[in-house]
Protein backbone atom coordinates (compact mmCIF):
# COMPACT_ATOMS: atom_id res chain seq x y z
CA UNK A 1 0.00 0.00 0.00
CA UNK A 2 1.15 3.51 -0.67
CA UNK A 3 0.33 6.27 0.73
CA UNK A 4 -1.11 9.85 -1.62
CA UNK A 5 1.55 12.25 0.10
CA UNK A 6 3.99 9.20 -1.15
CA UNK A 7 2.99 9.43 -5.07
CA UNK A 8 3.50 12.96 -4.79
CA UNK A 9 6.79 12.99 -3.50
CA UNK A 10 7.80 9.79 -5.80
CA UNK A 11 5.76 10.34 -8.90
CA UNK A 12 8.57 10.38 -11.47
CA UNK A 13 9.73 7.08 -10.19
CA UNK A 14 6.52 5.40 -9.50
CA UNK A 15 4.67 6.56 -12.77
CA UNK A 16 3.93 3.86 -14.81
CA UNK A 17 4.00 1.17 -12.21
CA UNK A 18 1.61 -0.77 -10.07
CA UNK A 19 0.48 0.60 -7.03
CA UNK A 20 -2.18 -0.03 -3.87
CA UNK A 21 -3.77 2.93 -2.34
CA UNK A 22 -6.43 2.78 0.54
CA UNK A 23 -8.77 5.74 1.50
CA UNK A 24 -11.97 7.26 1.69
CA UNK A 25 -14.55 8.68 -1.53
CA UNK A 26 -15.01 12.57 -1.41
CA UNK A 27 -16.92 11.96 -5.10
CA UNK A 28 -17.91 9.49 -7.40
CA UNK A 29 -18.88 10.19 -10.92
CA UNK A 30 -19.70 7.68 -13.66
CA UNK A 31 -19.67 8.76 -17.59
CA UNK A 32 -21.49 5.66 -18.38
CA UNK A 33 -18.31 4.02 -20.08
CA UNK A 34 -15.62 5.64 -17.78
CA UNK A 35 -15.59 7.07 -14.52
CA UNK A 36 -13.87 9.15 -11.86
CA UNK A 37 -13.47 8.56 -7.77
CA UNK A 38 -11.83 11.24 -6.34
CA UNK A 39 -9.99 9.81 -3.44
CA UNK A 40 -8.52 11.11 -0.19
CA UNK A 41 -6.16 9.10 2.63
CA UNK A 42 -5.60 11.77 4.78
CA UNK A 43 -1.65 11.28 4.50
CA UNK A 44 -1.80 14.84 2.43
CA UNK A 45 -4.22 17.80 1.82
CA UNK A 46 -3.98 16.56 -1.78
CA UNK A 47 -6.48 13.94 -3.33
CA UNK A 48 -5.70 11.34 -6.41
CA UNK A 49 -7.92 11.26 -8.93
CA UNK A 50 -8.63 7.51 -9.87
CA UNK A 51 -9.96 6.44 -13.63
CA UNK A 52 -12.37 3.51 -13.84
CA UNK A 53 -13.07 1.94 -17.30
CA UNK A 54 -16.22 0.01 -17.58
CA UNK A 55 -14.70 -2.82 -20.07
CA UNK A 56 -11.57 -2.86 -17.62
CA UNK A 57 -13.41 -2.86 -13.87
CA UNK A 58 -15.18 -5.97 -13.10
CA UNK A 59 -17.82 -3.77 -10.27
CA UNK A 60 -17.91 -0.82 -12.19
CA UNK A 61 -21.63 -0.18 -11.47
CA UNK A 62 -20.85 -1.32 -7.61
CA UNK A 63 -18.55 1.92 -7.55
CA UNK A 64 -20.16 4.07 -10.01
CA UNK A 65 -23.51 4.01 -7.50
CA UNK A 66 -21.23 4.79 -4.51
CA UNK A 67 -22.05 8.32 -2.40
CA UNK A 68 -20.60 9.44 0.61
CA UNK A 69 -18.45 8.05 2.84
CA UNK A 70 -16.36 4.76 1.20
CA UNK A 71 -13.05 2.89 2.20
CA UNK A 72 -11.70 1.56 -0.79
CA UNK A 73 -8.90 -0.09 -1.85
CA UNK A 74 -7.74 0.60 -5.63
CA UNK A 75 -5.22 -1.10 -6.87
CA UNK A 76 -3.71 0.09 -10.66
CA UNK A 77 -1.25 1.67 -12.93
CA UNK A 78 0.04 5.41 -11.68
CA UNK A 79 -0.22 7.35 -14.92
CA UNK A 80 1.62 10.63 -14.95
CA UNK A 81 -0.21 13.23 -16.65
CA UNK A 82 1.77 16.34 -17.10
CA UNK A 83 -0.43 18.40 -19.17
CA UNK A 84 -3.57 18.11 -16.88
CA UNK A 85 -4.41 19.64 -13.56
CA UNK A 86 -3.40 17.17 -11.31
CA UNK A 87 0.21 15.50 -11.95
CA UNK A 88 -0.88 12.08 -12.02
CA UNK A 89 -3.82 9.68 -11.80
CA UNK A 90 -4.45 5.84 -11.00
CA UNK A 91 -5.87 3.86 -13.74
CA UNK A 92 -7.57 1.12 -11.43
CA UNK A 93 -7.39 -2.68 -12.36
CA UNK A 94 -9.43 -3.65 -9.50
CA UNK A 95 -11.49 -1.71 -6.77
CA UNK A 96 -12.53 -3.48 -3.54
CA UNK A 97 -14.89 -1.89 -1.06
CA UNK A 98 -13.89 -2.49 2.28
CA UNK A 99 -16.72 -0.47 3.79
CA UNK A 100 -19.79 1.80 2.12
CA UNK A 101 -21.69 4.80 3.84
CA UNK A 102 -25.12 4.91 4.77
CA UNK A 103 -27.62 7.07 3.12
CA UNK A 104 -28.00 9.28 5.81
CA UNK A 105 -24.74 10.31 6.15
CA UNK A 106 -24.72 13.80 7.68
CA UNK A 107 -21.90 15.49 5.36
CA UNK A 108 -23.31 14.88 2.23
CA UNK A 109 -23.53 18.80 1.37
CA UNK A 110 -20.67 20.80 0.65
CA UNK A 111 -19.70 23.64 3.15
CA UNK A 112 -21.67 22.67 6.01
CA UNK A 113 -21.13 25.83 8.39
CA UNK A 114 -18.45 25.20 11.34
CA UNK A 115 -21.68 25.14 14.14
CA UNK A 116 -23.06 22.35 12.51
CA UNK A 117 -20.21 20.33 12.56
CA UNK A 118 -19.76 21.31 16.17
CA UNK A 119 -22.32 18.74 16.57
CA UNK A 120 -20.39 16.16 14.39
CA UNK A 121 -17.53 16.06 16.54
CA UNK A 122 -16.53 12.72 15.34
CA UNK A 123 -16.94 12.78 11.43
CA UNK A 124 -15.57 16.32 11.37
CA UNK A 125 -12.05 15.45 10.82
CA UNK A 126 -12.67 14.37 7.43
CA UNK A 127 -13.73 17.66 6.25
CA UNK A 128 -11.00 20.41 4.45
CA UNK A 129 -11.30 22.52 6.76
CA UNK A 130 -10.48 20.57 9.43
CA UNK A 131 -7.96 18.43 7.85
CA UNK A 132 -6.16 21.64 7.10
CA UNK A 133 -6.63 22.68 10.79
CA UNK A 134 -5.39 19.41 12.38
CA UNK A 135 -1.96 18.72 10.21
CA UNK A 136 -1.32 22.02 10.97
CA UNK A 137 -1.47 21.79 14.66
CA UNK A 138 0.36 18.66 14.57
CA UNK A 139 3.42 20.51 12.27
CA UNK A 140 3.21 23.02 14.94
CA UNK A 141 3.74 21.06 18.08
CA UNK A 142 6.16 18.72 16.28
CA UNK A 143 7.76 22.47 15.00
CA UNK A 144 7.89 23.56 19.08
CA UNK A 145 9.80 20.58 19.91
CA UNK A 146 12.08 21.65 17.35
CA UNK A 147 12.94 24.64 18.62
CA UNK A 148 13.44 24.00 21.77
CA UNK A 149 15.64 20.73 20.97
CA UNK A 150 17.82 22.46 18.73
CA UNK A 151 18.37 24.78 21.53
CA UNK A 152 19.16 22.20 24.01
CA UNK A 153 15.93 22.40 26.29
CA UNK A 154 15.24 19.69 28.14
CA UNK A 155 11.99 18.65 27.49
CA UNK A 156 10.07 17.91 30.93
CA UNK A 157 6.33 16.36 31.91
CA UNK A 158 4.64 18.03 34.91
CA UNK A 159 2.12 16.72 36.48
CA UNK A 160 -1.69 16.99 35.90
CA UNK A 161 -2.79 16.65 39.58
CA UNK A 162 -1.59 18.92 41.77
CA UNK A 163 -2.50 20.53 45.11
CA UNK A 164 -1.10 23.88 44.10
CA UNK A 165 -2.99 27.16 42.09
CA UNK A 166 0.10 28.35 40.21
CA UNK A 167 -2.27 31.62 39.09
CA UNK A 168 -4.03 31.89 42.09
CA UNK A 169 -7.47 32.32 40.58
CA UNK A 170 -9.10 29.85 41.92
CA UNK A 171 -10.10 28.28 38.91
CA UNK A 172 -9.48 24.59 39.36
CA UNK A 173 -11.33 21.58 39.28
CA UNK A 174 -11.92 19.34 41.86
CA UNK A 175 -10.43 15.83 41.36
CA UNK A 176 -12.26 13.66 42.81
CA UNK A 177 -12.93 9.62 43.52
CA UNK A 178 -16.01 6.91 42.01
CA UNK A 179 -14.65 4.68 43.87
CA UNK A 180 -16.57 2.76 46.72
CA UNK A 181 -13.84 0.81 48.05
CA UNK A 182 -11.74 4.12 48.73
CA UNK A 183 -14.37 6.86 49.18
CA UNK A 184 -13.49 10.03 50.20
CA UNK A 185 -14.69 9.94 53.29
CA UNK A 186 -15.49 12.11 56.00
CA UNK A 187 -15.62 9.38 58.96
CA UNK A 188 -15.29 5.37 59.26
CA UNK A 189 -19.08 5.12 60.79
CA UNK A 190 -20.22 6.66 57.22
CA UNK A 191 -18.31 4.39 55.66
CA UNK A 192 -19.87 1.08 57.73
CA UNK A 193 -23.10 2.88 57.49
CA UNK A 194 -23.51 3.14 53.75
CA UNK A 195 -22.95 -0.36 53.02
CA UNK A 196 -21.08 0.98 50.12
CA UNK A 197 -23.97 2.89 48.75
CA UNK A 198 -22.97 6.76 49.55
CA UNK A 199 -24.43 9.24 48.86
CA UNK A 200 -23.29 12.57 48.28
CA UNK A 201 -23.62 14.03 52.05
CA UNK A 202 -21.28 11.19 53.25
CA UNK A 203 -18.21 12.82 51.19
CA UNK A 204 -15.69 15.32 52.28
CA UNK A 205 -15.19 16.97 49.01
CA UNK A 206 -12.46 18.78 50.26
CA UNK A 207 -10.32 15.58 50.87
CA UNK A 208 -11.00 13.44 47.98
CA UNK A 209 -7.54 12.17 46.28
CA UNK A 210 -6.86 9.51 48.93
CA UNK A 211 -7.58 12.20 52.02
CA UNK A 212 -5.50 14.92 50.55
CA UNK A 213 -7.43 18.00 48.31
CA UNK A 214 -6.40 17.71 44.84
CA UNK A 215 -7.42 19.39 41.34
CA UNK A 216 -6.25 19.20 37.89
CA UNK A 217 -3.17 21.81 37.29
CA UNK A 218 -3.75 24.97 35.50
CA UNK A 219 -0.31 25.24 34.52
CA UNK A 220 2.83 23.62 34.54
CA UNK A 221 5.31 26.41 35.56
CA UNK A 222 6.13 25.87 38.99
CA UNK A 223 7.57 22.39 38.30
CA UNK A 224 9.15 23.66 35.65
CA UNK A 225 10.62 25.98 37.88
CA UNK A 226 12.12 23.17 40.08
CA UNK A 227 13.58 21.65 36.78
CA UNK A 228 15.02 24.38 35.28
CA UNK A 229 17.01 24.75 38.42
CA UNK A 230 18.80 21.40 37.44
CA UNK A 231 18.85 21.66 33.80
CA UNK A 232 18.83 25.33 32.96
CA UNK A 233 16.69 25.64 30.24
CA UNK A 234 13.47 23.27 30.15
CA UNK A 235 10.03 23.44 28.64
CA UNK A 236 6.52 21.58 29.36
CA UNK A 237 4.01 21.09 26.17
CA UNK A 238 1.02 19.16 27.78
CA UNK A 239 -2.84 19.73 28.70
CA UNK A 240 -3.52 22.10 31.51
CA UNK A 241 -7.30 22.73 32.81
CA UNK A 242 -9.45 25.88 34.01
CA UNK A 243 -12.45 26.13 35.61
CA UNK A 244 -13.47 29.47 33.80
CA UNK A 245 -17.24 29.26 33.23
CA UNK A 246 -16.50 31.74 30.01
CA UNK A 247 -18.06 31.02 27.35
CA UNK A 248 -15.98 33.24 24.68
CA UNK A 249 -14.33 32.04 21.51
CA UNK A 250 -10.85 31.71 23.21
CA UNK A 251 -11.23 30.16 26.14
CA UNK A 252 -11.23 26.28 26.79
CA UNK A 253 -11.65 24.09 29.75
CA UNK A 254 -8.91 22.27 28.74
CA UNK A 255 -6.35 23.35 26.76
CA UNK A 256 -2.53 22.76 26.20
CA UNK A 257 0.23 25.16 27.27
CA UNK A 258 4.13 25.67 25.85
CA UNK A 259 5.51 26.35 29.13
CA UNK A 260 9.39 26.77 28.54
CA UNK A 261 11.89 28.37 31.71
CA UNK A 262 14.91 29.54 31.58
CA UNK A 263 17.65 30.32 34.52
CA UNK A 264 20.06 33.14 34.36
CA UNK A 265 17.21 34.65 32.35
CA UNK A 266 15.16 38.12 32.49
CA UNK A 267 12.60 39.60 31.14
CA UNK A 268 14.08 40.52 27.59
CA UNK A 269 15.55 37.23 27.45
CA UNK A 270 11.89 35.64 27.54
CA UNK A 271 10.47 38.31 25.03
CA UNK A 272 13.58 37.19 22.28
CA UNK A 273 13.03 33.32 22.70
CA UNK A 274 9.36 33.76 22.62
CA UNK A 275 9.63 36.00 19.40
CA UNK A 276 12.24 33.66 17.73
CA UNK A 277 9.73 30.89 18.69
CA UNK A 278 6.63 32.29 17.33
CA UNK A 279 8.78 33.36 13.83
CA UNK A 280 10.61 29.56 13.56
CA UNK A 281 6.84 27.79 14.00
CA UNK A 282 5.23 30.12 11.43
CA UNK A 283 7.85 29.78 8.97
CA UNK A 284 8.00 25.97 9.21
CA UNK A 285 4.28 25.65 8.89
CA UNK A 286 4.12 27.49 6.16
CA UNK A 287 7.25 25.58 4.59
CA UNK A 288 5.59 22.40 5.46
CA UNK A 289 1.59 23.01 4.86
CA UNK A 290 1.21 25.08 1.72
CA UNK A 291 -1.81 23.43 -0.05
CA UNK A 292 -3.75 23.59 3.82
CA UNK A 293 -2.97 27.45 4.03
CA UNK A 294 -3.73 27.99 0.45
CA UNK A 295 -7.29 26.59 1.18
CA UNK A 296 -7.78 28.94 4.66
CA UNK A 297 -6.50 31.83 2.54
CA UNK A 298 -9.30 31.35 -0.17
CA UNK A 299 -12.11 30.07 2.22
CA UNK A 300 -11.81 31.30 5.77
CA UNK A 301 -9.42 34.24 6.53
CA UNK A 302 -8.03 35.81 2.81
CA UNK A 303 -5.57 38.06 4.61
CA UNK A 304 -3.98 34.79 6.41
CA UNK A 305 -0.92 34.09 3.87
CA UNK A 306 0.04 38.10 4.21
CA UNK A 307 -0.02 38.48 7.67
CA UNK A 308 2.13 35.38 8.12
CA UNK A 309 4.84 36.38 5.78
CA UNK A 310 4.17 39.78 7.60
CA UNK A 311 4.85 38.41 11.01
CA UNK A 312 7.92 36.15 9.97
CA UNK A 313 9.66 38.85 8.82
CA UNK A 314 9.28 41.87 11.02
CA UNK A 315 9.77 42.73 14.68
CA UNK A 316 7.09 42.64 17.71
CA UNK A 317 6.71 46.01 19.23
CA UNK A 318 7.56 46.04 22.93
CA UNK A 319 5.24 48.42 25.13
CA UNK A 320 4.70 48.80 28.75
CA UNK A 321 1.96 48.45 30.66
CA UNK A 322 1.78 52.14 32.03
CA UNK A 323 2.51 53.47 28.08
CA UNK A 324 0.12 50.88 26.83
CA UNK A 325 -2.72 52.64 28.98
CA UNK A 326 -1.52 56.05 28.02
CA UNK A 327 -1.88 55.00 24.32
CA UNK A 328 -5.57 54.03 25.48
CA UNK A 329 -6.32 56.40 27.29
CA UNK A 330 -5.95 59.19 24.13
CA UNK A 331 -7.73 56.54 22.21
CA UNK A 332 -10.69 57.45 24.40
CA UNK A 333 -10.33 60.98 24.41
CA UNK A 334 -9.82 60.94 20.38
CA UNK A 335 -13.88 59.45 20.68
CA UNK A 336 -12.86 55.53 20.38
CA UNK A 337 -15.78 53.67 22.39
CA UNK A 338 -14.85 51.12 25.08
CA UNK A 339 -17.14 48.92 26.76
CA UNK A 340 -14.94 48.73 29.47
CA UNK A 341 -13.11 51.84 31.27
CA UNK A 342 -9.35 52.66 30.66
CA UNK A 343 -7.20 54.15 33.64
CA UNK A 344 -4.06 52.42 35.40
CA UNK A 345 -4.59 48.99 37.43
CA UNK A 346 -7.43 47.45 35.60
CA UNK A 347 -6.79 44.06 33.95
CA UNK A 348 -6.83 44.69 30.02
CA UNK A 349 -9.87 43.29 28.13
CA UNK A 350 -9.99 41.57 25.53
CA UNK A 351 -10.98 44.66 23.56
CA UNK A 352 -7.95 46.86 24.79
CA UNK A 353 -5.46 44.27 23.74
CA UNK A 354 -6.82 43.92 20.23
CA UNK A 355 -6.70 47.60 19.89
CA UNK A 356 -3.75 47.64 20.63
CA UNK A 357 -2.29 45.16 18.47
CA UNK A 358 -4.48 45.79 15.43
CA UNK A 359 -5.27 49.25 15.52
CA UNK A 360 -2.17 50.79 17.48
CA UNK A 361 0.66 48.65 16.77
CA UNK A 362 -0.44 46.75 14.00
CA UNK A 363 1.42 43.48 14.87
CA UNK A 364 2.04 40.97 17.77
CA UNK A 365 2.73 43.37 20.65
CA UNK A 366 4.69 42.29 23.79
CA UNK A 367 2.91 44.41 27.24
CA UNK A 368 5.58 44.82 29.87
CA UNK A 369 5.77 45.37 33.56
CA UNK A 370 1.92 45.08 34.57
CA UNK A 371 0.51 46.49 38.22
CA UNK A 372 1.51 44.29 40.95
CA UNK A 373 -2.40 43.71 41.84
CA UNK A 374 -3.60 41.95 38.63
CA UNK A 375 -1.04 39.77 38.28
CA UNK A 376 0.07 36.20 39.91
CA UNK A 377 2.26 35.80 42.89
CA UNK A 378 5.53 34.57 41.67
CA UNK A 379 6.20 37.63 39.30
CA UNK A 380 9.70 39.27 40.17
CA UNK A 381 8.27 42.70 41.77
CA UNK A 382 10.14 45.57 39.95
CA UNK A 383 12.22 48.16 41.94
CA UNK A 384 9.28 50.95 42.03
CA UNK A 385 7.57 48.34 44.01
CA UNK A 386 4.26 48.79 42.38
CA UNK A 387 4.62 46.84 38.67
CA UNK A 388 5.74 43.23 37.68
CA UNK A 389 8.36 42.32 35.89
CA UNK A 390 5.59 40.68 33.50
CA UNK A 391 4.69 41.11 29.49
CA UNK A 392 1.93 39.12 27.88
CA UNK A 393 2.26 38.69 24.29
CA UNK A 394 -1.13 40.29 22.52
CA UNK A 395 -1.48 39.36 18.49
CA UNK A 396 -3.82 40.67 15.97
CA UNK A 397 -7.23 39.37 15.92
CA UNK A 398 -7.08 37.27 19.02
CA UNK A 399 -5.27 39.24 22.05
CA UNK A 400 -3.11 37.32 24.50
CA UNK A 401 -1.72 34.20 23.52
CA UNK A 402 1.33 34.23 25.88
CA UNK A 403 1.60 35.07 29.19
CA UNK A 404 4.68 34.99 31.02
CA UNK A 405 7.10 36.88 33.50
CA UNK A 406 10.83 36.90 35.13
CA UNK A 407 9.92 35.24 38.67
CA UNK A 408 10.81 36.43 41.83
CA UNK A 409 14.26 34.63 42.99
CA UNK A 410 14.57 36.50 46.08
CA UNK A 411 13.26 34.22 49.23
CA UNK A 412 12.31 37.45 51.56
CA UNK A 413 10.44 39.15 48.72
CA UNK A 414 8.72 36.21 47.61
CA UNK A 415 7.71 35.37 51.51
CA UNK A 416 6.17 38.70 51.84
CA UNK A 417 4.03 38.13 48.67
CA UNK A 418 2.42 34.94 49.52
CA UNK A 419 2.05 36.45 53.45
CA UNK A 420 0.48 39.53 51.58
CA UNK A 421 -2.16 37.59 49.51
CA UNK A 422 -3.16 35.83 51.90
CA UNK A 423 -1.66 32.26 50.69
CA UNK A 424 -1.17 29.49 52.31
CA UNK A 425 3.16 29.50 52.66
CA UNK A 426 2.99 25.46 53.50
CA UNK A 427 1.34 24.69 50.25
CA UNK A 428 4.11 26.37 48.85
CA UNK A 429 7.54 25.30 50.78
CA UNK A 430 8.96 23.11 47.91
CA UNK A 431 8.80 26.25 45.50
CA UNK A 432 10.67 28.73 48.46
CA UNK A 433 13.23 25.99 49.31
CA UNK A 434 14.04 26.74 45.51
CA UNK A 435 15.06 30.56 46.83
CA UNK A 436 17.24 29.01 49.82
CA UNK A 437 19.21 26.56 47.68
CA UNK A 438 21.25 27.82 44.65
CA UNK A 439 18.56 30.28 43.53
CA UNK A 440 19.35 32.31 40.57
CA UNK A 441 17.45 35.40 38.12
CA UNK A 442 15.21 33.24 35.64
CA UNK A 443 12.15 33.82 33.86
CA UNK A 444 9.43 31.87 31.35
CA UNK A 445 6.23 31.91 29.84
CA UNK A 446 3.33 29.83 29.17
CA UNK A 447 2.09 29.85 25.28
CA UNK A 448 -1.58 28.55 24.90
CA UNK A 449 -1.54 25.99 22.14
CA UNK A 450 -4.94 26.92 20.75
CA UNK A 451 -4.49 30.61 20.27
CA UNK A 452 -1.50 30.00 18.45
CA UNK A 453 -2.84 27.50 16.09
CA UNK A 454 -6.53 30.04 15.87
CA UNK A 455 -4.05 32.58 14.72
CA UNK A 456 -1.72 30.05 12.03
CA UNK A 457 -5.13 28.95 10.63
CA UNK A 458 -7.44 32.62 11.05
CA UNK A 459 -9.49 30.00 12.50
CA UNK A 460 -12.24 32.26 14.57
CA UNK A 461 -13.12 29.66 17.53
CA UNK A 462 -11.28 27.75 19.81
CA UNK A 463 -14.07 24.94 19.05
CA UNK A 464 -12.66 24.23 16.21
CA UNK A 465 -8.65 23.97 16.80
CA UNK A 466 -9.54 21.57 19.60
CA UNK A 467 -9.95 18.20 17.99
CA UNK A 468 -12.80 17.13 20.99
CA UNK A 469 -13.32 20.68 22.71
CA UNK A 470 -14.23 21.01 26.13
CA UNK A 471 -15.35 24.05 26.89
CA UNK A 472 -19.01 25.11 28.74
CA UNK A 473 -21.19 22.74 28.43
CA UNK A 474 -19.42 20.66 25.99
CA UNK A 475 -17.75 17.27 27.30
CA UNK A 476 -19.31 14.83 24.86
CA UNK A 477 -17.23 12.15 22.96
O1 LIG B 1 -1.57 33.84 31.23
P1 LIG B 1 -1.69 32.46 31.79
O2 LIG B 1 -2.74 32.20 32.79
O3 LIG B 1 -0.22 32.12 32.36
C1 LIG B 1 0.14 31.02 33.07
O4 LIG B 1 -0.55 30.06 33.28
C2 LIG B 1 1.59 31.03 33.46
N1 LIG B 1 1.78 30.10 34.57
C3 LIG B 1 2.43 30.65 32.27
C4 LIG B 1 3.91 30.65 32.56
O5 LIG B 1 4.47 31.70 32.79
N2 LIG B 1 4.54 29.50 32.54
O6 LIG B 1 -1.88 31.44 30.60
C5 LIG B 1 -0.94 31.37 29.55
C6 LIG B 1 -1.62 31.29 28.20
C7 LIG B 1 -2.49 32.49 27.87
O7 LIG B 1 -1.73 33.53 27.34
C8 LIG B 1 -3.44 31.91 26.84
O8 LIG B 1 -2.83 31.85 25.57
C9 LIG B 1 -3.60 30.47 27.31
O9 LIG B 1 -2.51 30.19 28.18
N3 LIG B 1 -4.87 30.31 28.07
C10 LIG B 1 -5.95 29.70 27.58
N4 LIG B 1 -6.20 29.14 26.39
C11 LIG B 1 -7.39 28.58 26.19
N5 LIG B 1 -8.38 28.55 27.11
C12 LIG B 1 -8.19 29.11 28.35
N6 LIG B 1 -9.16 29.05 29.25
C13 LIG B 1 -6.93 29.71 28.61
N7 LIG B 1 -6.39 30.33 29.67
C14 LIG B 1 -5.14 30.68 29.34
MG1 LIG C 1 -2.54 35.62 31.16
Amino acid sequence: RTKIVELYRRSEELGGQAVTVAGWTKSVRDMKNFGFVTLNDGSCFKDLQVVMNREALANYDEISHLSGYNALVCTGTLKLTPDAQQPFELTAQTITVEGTCAADYPLQKKRATVEFLRTQQHLRPRTNLFRAVFRIRSVAAAAIHSFFQERDFVYVNTPLITTSDCEGAGEMFRVTTLDPKNPPLVSAEAAEKSGGALTAGDVDWSQDFFGKHASLTVSGQLNAENFAMAFGDVYTFGPTFRAENSNTTRHAAEFWMIEPEMAFADLNDYMDNAEAMLKYVLTTVMEKCPDELAMLNKFVDKGLLDRLHHVATSDFARVSYTEAVKILEKAVADGHKFDYPVSWGIDLQTEHERFLTEEHFKRPTFVTDYPAQIKAFYMRMNDDGKTVAAADCLVPGIGEIIGGSQREERLDVLERRIHELGMNPEQYKYYLDLRRYGSCKHAGYGLGFERLVMYLTGVGNIRDVLPHPRTVGNADF
